[in-house]
């Protein structure tokens, strides 16, 4: 199965008017990239950023599992497209730890934005504790499982992010071992929910990522992309990132 990686920013909150020229230097080198490119942006940002790099594909960082009602602050699916956006993170660890969202929540907010349209990157990851005790592999594996959506429409317009929580903006990184073994496990409950789709969905690495170990990353085998915080930020940070993962045999 040909699986063309995906290397997606997450700006967090970050990014006002003054960071519109990064999104635009992306997006031009995004144009001619091996990869697919998104970058998830402040919600503030997107209307903008859409405007200033027709056809790129800009998304959210989350997204509300009800249609629309009474939820003060929350954005809906409808909202973000909208907006323009083409896609959307759900479950990312500081929503889940800052903002209390439990697996039912992201299966949610993945089976509402679907539905309406939007692609999906689901992130799922262990504490350090957890990676300590040696049972990241089972943990992770039973968030996926509880949090993946019923069905998906199709196996590119879903990704599933793994992101160590110990290794989100630390500058620490799982061994390529630990990234092998745990997106092997996690081929597996893809496959086992979606059967053959299973083998088209799209597993990110997230945590830490950065020019200087993204080649080494992308190398491993189950890992089609990356989801980037930090070095997603600067044109002049995320584009090697983008480069390397742009290198991988198709
Ligand atoms: P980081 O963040 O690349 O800054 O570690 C990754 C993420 O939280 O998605």
């Amino acid at each position: 199965m040909n699986r063309r990686n995906l290397v997606a920013g997450n700006w967090k909150m970050h990014g006002t008017t003054a960071e519109l020229a990064e999104v635009t230097a992306i997006s031009i080198a995004a144009e001619t990239a091996g990869a697919d490119v998104a970058l998830c942006l402040p919600a503030t940002l997107i209307e903008r950023a859409v405007r200033a790099a027709p056809g790129f594909a800009v998304g959210g960082q989350d997204v509300h599992q009800a249609e629309k009602g009474a939820h003060t602050g929350c954005i809906s699916a409808a909202m973000l497209l909208d907006a323009g956006a083409r896609l959307t993170i759900v479950g990312h660890s500081e929503r889940r730890e800052g903002q209390g969202e439990s697996d039912a929540d992201v299966r949610a907010k993945a089976e509402t934005a679907l539905a309406a349209g939007l692609d999906v990157i689901l992130c799922i990851g262990e504490s350090d504790s957890v990676r300590e005790a040696g049972r990241a592999v089972s943990t992770v594996s039973a968030q996926l499982d509880a949090s993946l959506p019923g069905s998906i429409p199709a196996a590119e317009r879903f990704s599933v992010a793994y992101e160590p929580i110990w290794a989100i903006g630390t500058g620490k990184v799982p061994s390529v071992d630990e990234i092998a073994e745990m997106h092997a496990a996690l081929r597996d409950r893809l496959r086992s929910a979606f059967g053959e789709a299973g083998n088209g969905v799209r597993i990110l690495y997230g945590g830490s990522v950065k020019a200087s170990n993204a080649a080494e990353i992308f190398a491993v085998a189950d890992v089609d992309g990356a989801l980037v915080g930090g070095a997603s930020l600067k044109a002049a940070d995320f584009l090697p990132i983008v480069e390397a993962a742009s290198a991988r045999a198709e």
